[in-house]
This record gives structure tokens, sequence and C-alpha cells, in this order.
């Protein structure tokens, strides 16, 4: 990125509402526990289910498909388990694509499937729309005042690396991919944010602004 960071904007209540959502996020996290799976156990659902849309390596060449490389396990294994109906309850994550691919997995192959790709090493990509870019920064950083939206680095972290194992790394996801995954938690298609934080702030921006956080995000690294 050619223009200089900023410090981040003084946000004081929306701190304090992410340092609520952060506590409140952690118990529930806690109560997940820690994932461990066994990488190896995982190549070959890898090799013959996988990689034909995320890549052997994780980092998925088309924007239809989201990068997994380097995603914290424990999110994985969550988005696992959210794609499959459990207990006779619908998914949590409602996406045909992957209800499919889901639906033969063992607890255990997710587990593993997840401690696979979180092994894995993220490319960096680069965003390619300098103004979509600049505007991207600042809510990236600062959050929308006006609107009362958190800034996202908050919760995912200056560099979009994410916090383990409470929230998901974004830096260099298709951005395609992350402004469809911001509109379907503002239609309330994707509800499987704990507390709603995402439904909370999505609902709030503009097709602009998420096509310009998300061009910002492609690029971080
Ligand atoms: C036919 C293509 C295809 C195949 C094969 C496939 N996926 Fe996916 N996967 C997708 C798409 C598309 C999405 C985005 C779904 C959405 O928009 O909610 C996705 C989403 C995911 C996510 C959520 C990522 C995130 O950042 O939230 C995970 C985890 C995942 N896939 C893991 C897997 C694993 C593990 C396998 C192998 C068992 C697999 N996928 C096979 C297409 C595929
Ligand atoms: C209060 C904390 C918080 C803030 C602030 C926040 N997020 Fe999130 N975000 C989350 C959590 C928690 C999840 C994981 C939801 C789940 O478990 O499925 C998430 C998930 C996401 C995802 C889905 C990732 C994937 O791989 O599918 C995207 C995209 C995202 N956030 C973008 C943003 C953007 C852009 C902003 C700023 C405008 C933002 N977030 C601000 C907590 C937050």
């Amino acid at each position: 990125m050619s223009h200089p960071r900023r410090p981040r904007l003084p946000l004081a209540s929306g701190r304090l509402w992410t340092g609520v959502m952060i506590a409140l996020f952690a118990a529930h996290a806690a109560a997940q526990g820690v994932i461990k799976g066994d990488p190896a156990k995982a190549q070959q659902i890898v090799t013959q289910v996988c990689a034909a849309c995320h890549a052997a390596d994780g980092n998925s060449p088309s924007p239809a498909n989201p990068s997994l490389a380097g995603q914290h396990p424990e999110y994985l294994y969550k988005q696992l388990r959210n794609f499959k109906p459990q207990n006779g309850k619908p998914a949590e994550r409602n996406n045909g694509v992957m209800a499919g691919m889901v639906a033969s997995l063992s607890d255990d192959d997710m587990k593993n499937l997840a401690a696979y790709y979180a092994g894995q090493k993220p490319k960096p990509r680069s965003a390619k729309d300098a103004a979509l870019v600049k505007q991207g920064e600042a809510i990236y950083r600062g959050g929308i005042m006006a609107k009362g939206v958190a800034a996202c680095a908050s919760c995912h972290a200056p560099n979009g690396a994410g916090m383990p194992a409470q929230f998901p790394r974004l830096a260099a996801q298709h951005a395609d991919y992350t402004a469809g995954q911001l509109k379907a938690f503002r239609s309330g298609q994707r509800a499987n944010d704990p507390a709603s934080m995402m439904r909370t702030i999505a609902a709030k921006m503009s097709d602009q602004e998420i096509a310009a956080v998300s061009e910002y995000i492609a690029g971080l690294r």
C-alpha cells in the first residue's frame, strides 16, 4: 500500500461495545474448546474433494470459492459444523454447495480438515482499485462513525489476521467472497454469527461501503 498508515480513530463507544462483545464471545469460545485435529488424516479428503474448489494449499484460485489457508482451525471447524444440519435442526449456515460437501463428514473429519487448512500458508493478494482501497481502509480501521459501525480492525485485527479463536482471519480473501458474505449477513441469509455481531454491522452498510472495505481486505497482509 502506498499511502501511510494512520493511527486508529478514537472510537470510544465502539471500543466499549466491542469490549463487551469480546467478553461475551470469549466465554462462548472457551465453552467450545480448542480444536485438535490431525492434518495428515485430512489429506485424502482434501485431494479427492476440497482441492477442486479451495485448492490443496487453501489459496482458492477462483473468487467464487473462499481461500481457507491460514484460517483459524476453530473458525473452520465451526463453519463446517454450521453447514450441516445437526440434531434434526436445519443448518445454521445455509449453502447448497457446502451442504453437499459436509454431508458425509464425521466430526473427526471436520477437525482434521480444519487443522489441515489452518496449517497452509496464505498467499498475499493485491487490491486493484486505489480509490476503493482508500475508502475501505478508513472503514476497516475507523468504522463508520456517523452510522455507528464499529471498526473491523477491533475484532479482525489491524492486519486482518483475526484473533484466535473468536474472530476469523480476513486478510487476502477474494473481494467478491467478502462482499458476498457481508451482503448475506445484511439480508440475514447468513445468520450464524454469535450475538448477531456481523448482522448488526452489515445492516448499516451500503453496497458501496461493502465494495470498498472488501477491496481493502483483499490487499491486507
Ligand atoms: C464445488 C466447490 C466446493 C467444494 C468441492 C468444496 N467447497 Fe467449501 N466452499 C465452497 C463455496 C462456494 C463456499 C462459500 C459458501 C458461502 O457462500 O456461504 C465454501 C465455503 C467453505 C468454508 C467456509 C469458509 C469461510 O471463510 O467461512 C469452509 C470451511 C469450506 N468451504 C471447507 C471445505 C472443505 C473442507 C471441503 C472438502 C470437504 C470443501 N469446502 C469443498 C465451495 C466448495
Ligand atoms: C464485534 C466484533 C466484530 C467486528 C467489529 C467485525 N466483525 Fe466481522 N466477524 C465477527 C465474527 C465473530 C465473525 C464470525 C462469524 C461466524 O462465526 O460465522 C465475523 C465474520 C466476518 C466475515 C466472514 C468471514 C468468512 O470467512 O466467511 C466477514 C467477511 C467479516 N466478518 C467482515 C467484517 C468487516 C468488513 C467488518 C467491519 C465493517 C467487521 N467484520 C467487523 C466479528 C466482528
